[in-house]
């Protein structure tokens, strides 16, 4: 939820750091700050709430030193305040601490320092960490780093200065990334690779317990780890021609949806290859059940995936917000398939679900699209998205490509069981078929800026769909929402009777979800309900469906293979989501209030 960016080498730090900075704002933007050492062993601090670039209107001048941490934070303990942002410092001023995650014992060891006179200035855990490193004896920085994570528990990234080590930063992760980037005659410590890539591809992975000691000269860790290449376009990172990540990404699908399905489909035998599942076909039959875990969009994709699993391999399936299984003592069965979606592979909810799981001797899979990321490892096999790196923290590609991982997994456990040859090749046809489609539906954008202009207008939305249709809606309504920030609220179609109808009005409009499938004529009555108490009406839909003489504004995506027809659904949503939000003004990138990556509970 926060982004650590280090330096230590020939070059002035804080130019850097706030380049890196600037980078990882998509994580975490209400305050930042910077530490550096002085050529003459000192340390300097500024931090502000805010955005980095009012960080950089208050840097003092001369603030400058080749050995420096930044931070940009997401506020968990204490609000978004100047003395609350990253870095935090000891008592004497010496020590500087920039800190990813949650300390669960912050409180009793705050009342500890209190008690032994040390004055806390701010609300934060992470400044008891800087107090402990200030007051450890020990040799070296890494032994007092060590002494002070001795006494704390929870999740961290850091990255520690002392004043009195100069040319040397220490960094710690357990539970929150953290990696070291290899350059020449210098090194960089980050939590993502976007604070670093154009500066260096040759990088550590820290593992969670792991220390490292950086200097311009190299580093040492305490897994003794090597660095390695790593295959990544710096390009990713970058907006390019585009206004915004979010367009960028959404724009990227076609490429996307191509490389998550490459070298995967089999049209032979209508099936596929999944080598990454680490399962036998016979392993494959014997589950009777999947259960799908996610947070958010990766949850209402996880309700699209367990209808299609439903629908090719006859075995119930159902998704739930990984954020309260894990609450709720959940009984794991040894015949049922648990599929962990994550984009970052990094949700905190979703990876203690998948802890859990493991823990009670469940077989848990990931839908993921960081590589080697937390849950990706924490699961026992799974299938890799290669959706690249999505930064806007509305998903879109990812989403896309968690959709065709759960097409490629329940063509799977389909033609394991009873879904016919033909039925395959019908799907894996549909799915070759996919990454045009959706280059179809992008080529017509601007048709849907006025539709958006109009649907930002209003205050308040639903989103509503039938069976296949209904979760399209929840994440029509999340996407809206999370970059609008109008009120946009999914039902499905059948329950407005139910009670919802009652807001119907002029002022109120309504997204339908419309697939060629046996519901669209039971779709059309809802359509007429609506239209009948004055609701506008915007329907997204496919090309057989006829809506009658209901007045409407009409959507059509290409036709497809039944199954496969919520992901082309989804994609005119993202679109109105993010015309909306233009047209609003809105920060499309960095939404109010929130994180591309949710690593807190
Ligand atoms: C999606 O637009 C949201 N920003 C959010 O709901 C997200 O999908 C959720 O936090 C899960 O993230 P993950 O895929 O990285 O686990």
């Amino acid at each position: 939820m926060c982004g650590i960016v280090g330096y230590v080498g020939p070059q002035d730090a804080p130019p850097l750091l706030i380049e890196g900075l600037a980078r990882l704002e998509y994580r975490g933007y209400d305050s930042a700050g910077l530490a550096v050492l002085t050529d003459r062993d000192k340390l300097r601090v500024v931090k502000r709430a805010g955005r980095v670039r009012d960080l950089v209107e208050h840097l003092p001048p001369g603030f400058g030193g080749h050995t420096g941490i930044g931070h940009t934070r997401w506020a968990t303990h204490g609000p978004a305040t100047d003395v609350n942002a990253h870095p935090h410092t000891d008592a004497t001023g010496r020590v500087a601490v920039v800190h990813n995650g949650i300390l669960d014992n912050a409180y009793e060891l705050r009342a500890r320092l209190a008690a032994d006179g040390v004055e806390l200035v701010s609300d934060t855990d992470t400044e008891v960490i800087a107090h402990l490193v200030g007051r450890s004896q020990a040799a070296t920085l890494q032994e007092k780093v060590a002494e002070a994570l001795g006494q704390v528990h929870g999740t961290w990234g850091l990255a520690v200065l002392h004043a009195d080590h100069p040319g040397e930063i220490v960094a710690a992760r357990n539970g929150s990334p953290l990696i070291l980037g290899v350059g020449n005659g210098e090194m960089y410590v980050a939590s993502d690779l976007a604070a670093i890539v154009r500066h260096t591809t040759t990088v550590v992975l820290l593992d969670d317990g792991e220390l490292a000691s950086v200097t311009e000269r190299g580093f040492s860790t305490t897994g003794g780890k090597a660095a390695a290449e790593i295959d990544v376009d710096p390009a990713a990172y970058e907006t390019g021609e585009h206004e915004s990540f979010m367009l960028k990404e959404i724009l990227e699908q076609p490429e996307t949806a191509a490389r998550v399905l490459q070298g995967r489909l089999d049209d032979r035998f209508g099936t596929t290859h999944l080598g990454g599942l680490e399962m036998t076909p016979h392993e494959s039959r014997a589950f009777r059940r999947v259960k799908v875990l996610g947070c958010g969009s990766a949850y209402y994709v996880g309700e699209m995936g367990a209808g299609l699993i439903e629908e090719l391999a006859r075995i119930p399936a159902h998704a739930e917000p990984a954020s309260e299984f894990r609450y709720r003592n959940p009984i794991v069965e040894r015949d049922t398939l648990y599929v962990a979606v994550s984009q970052s592979g990094e949700t905190l909810d979703t990876l203690l679900a998948v802890e859990e799981i493991k823990r009670k001797g469940g077989r848990v899979i990931g839908l993921v699209n960081v590589v080697g990321s937390a849950i990706a490892r924490a699961c026992d096999g799974g299938i890799y998205l290669h959706a690249g790196p999505e930064v806007a923290v509305a998903s879109t590609k990812a989403v896309t490509n968690m959709f065709l991982g759960f097409a490629l997994l329940a063509l799977h456990l389909g033609r394991v069981r009873d879904l016919s040859v033909a039925d395959g090749k019908r799907l894996v046809a549909g799915l070759e078929a996919l990454p045009d489609q959706i280059a179809e539906i992008l080529e017509r954008q601007d048709e849907l800026a006025e539709v958006a202009d109009e649907l930002a207008k209003a205050e308040s939305l639903f989103f509503i769909g039938r069976v296949r249709g209904y979760p399209v809606a929840r994440e029509g309504a999340q996407k809206f929402k999370e970059i609008s920030y109008r009120h946009a609220e999914a039902y499905p179609a059948s329950e407005l009777k139910h009670g919802p109808l009652a807001l119907i009005s002029p002022t109120m409009p309504t997204v339908v979800i419309v697939p060629d499938d046996d519901l669209a004529s039971r779709n059309v009555g809802a359509l007429e309900e609506i239209a009948a108490r004055g609701g506008p009406l915007v329907v997204i839909t496919q090309p057989g469906v006829d809506l009658g003489g209901v007045q409407v504004t009409r959507i059509d995506v290409p036709a497809s293979e039944v199954e496969l027809a919520p992901i082309l659904l989804t994609i005119p949503l993202q679109l109105l989501a993010y015309r909306a939000a233009l047209a609003l003004g809105h920060d499309i990138d960095k939404p109010r209030n929130l994180a591309k990556s949710v690593t807190v509970e």
